[in-house]
């Protein structure tokens, strides 16, 4: 009786050490997991998009034999929401499409039918800032690894907060190597993402913020992000291969090196050029341009973010700006 009345106290306790104030109304967080976001959108605040329609999350029922459920048959996208525009919505479109196409998955609805759905969903949920999950899956079928004709391809998307990773940004982060033992296809954006899960937390684990990835000695890129490496004032990152994903990021920050006299060259770099650059830094649509500082536990360059990883972090925001300011 003792014990269970301490444990209830105890309980209690860590309770309210979670209890915080957001936006004037009371968060309860257990564990540190934020439920803002998940009651936001479990209790119907949120829309989500299946299949043409818009709904409450709840009432989107994916079926069991769904392919992208059982065999990860599918491809998305993960595209950032700022001040209410879907950023570089067009090549996340187009991506999505020839991903889809390659793995013969054919979208009866055109781009622009998807892209007009998506910016209902954004303004129905009125996100201001944050992210858009898509994902197409092949279609339901009895499972069988081998599929048949007359599949309708799911669609389902829902947008959710996210925080810029500004410490991260500002102070760099550290990353670990890990051999790349991924399929020979990553330039196609798909749902079996095993081996990217596994390496990602494997770095967690280590404390560190990504693993990049290493094949045959050449730097591909990261388990959910694109690497570049700095030497004597050139960047250099992994050419546009079947073994990296062309991020949409990484195509606006070379386009914005073009735009700023800023040299680059796609050119695979050894780890050991990695671990012996000036700078290295890597980008992704959630973390637009980070620096790495550390690798493997080796300090690189100076050990803070470099002057070219600045510039290109504040060309890639003046663009974001520019791109996403609304006319008044
Ligand atoms: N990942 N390489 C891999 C393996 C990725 O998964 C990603 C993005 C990138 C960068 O692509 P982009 O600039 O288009 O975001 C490169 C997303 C963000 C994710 O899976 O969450």
């Amino acid at each position: 009786m003792g014990n269970a009345v301490f444990l209830i106290m105890k309980a209690e306790k860590s309770f309210w050490k979670y209890c915080t104030i957001l936006k004037g109304r009371v968060v309860l967080e257990w564990n540190g997991e934020n439920s803002e976001v998940n009651k936001k959108q479990g209790d119907g605040e949120m829309k989500v998009l299946f299949n043409g329609r818009l709904m409450e999350r709840s009432e989107c029922a994916v079926d069991i034999e769904d392919r992208g459920y059982q065999f990860g048959d599918g491809v998305y996208e993960v595209i950032r929401i700022y001040n209410g525009i879907l950023f570089t919505l067009d090549e996340h479109i187009a991506r999505l499409y020839k991903s889809a196409a390659e793995i013969g998955i054919d979208l009866s609805f055109s781009e622009a039918e998807l892209k007009s759905q998506l910016k209902e969903l954004v303004d129905i949920n009125q996100m201001r800032d944050g992210g858009l999950y898509l994902q197409v899956t092949r279609g339901k079928a009895p499972r069988k690894h081998q599929y048949g004709a007359g599949l309708t391809p799911q669609v389902t998307a829902y947008t959710f907060p996210i925080q810029k990773p500004e410490k991260e940004q500002q102070n760099g982060v550290s990353a670990i190597t890990a051999d790349d033992m991924r399929w020979l296809r990553c330039d196609i954006k798909s749902l079996n993402l095993l081996y990217n899960v596994m390496i990602k937390q494997k770095a967690h684990e280590a404390s560190s913020f990504e693993a990049i990835l290493i094949r045959d000695g050449l730097v591909t890129e990261g388990t959910s992000s694109n690497v570049y490496v700095v030497k004597k004032n050139v960047i250099y990152t992994h050419p546009v291969t079947t073994l990296i994903l062309n991020g949409i990021t990484r195509m606006k920050v070379l386009q914005l090196c073009e735009q700023h006299g800023l040299n680059y060259e796609e050119k695979a770099v050894t780890k050991d050029e990695l671990l012996n650059a000036d700078e290295v830094f890597i980008t992704s649509t959630t973390a637009e341009v980070i620096p790495v500082t550390s690798i493997d536990g080796q300090t690189i360059g100076s050990g803070a973010p470099g002057p070219l990883t600045k510039n290109v972090q504040t060309a890639l925001q003046n663009s974001i700006l520019s791109e996403t300011a609304k006319p008044v």
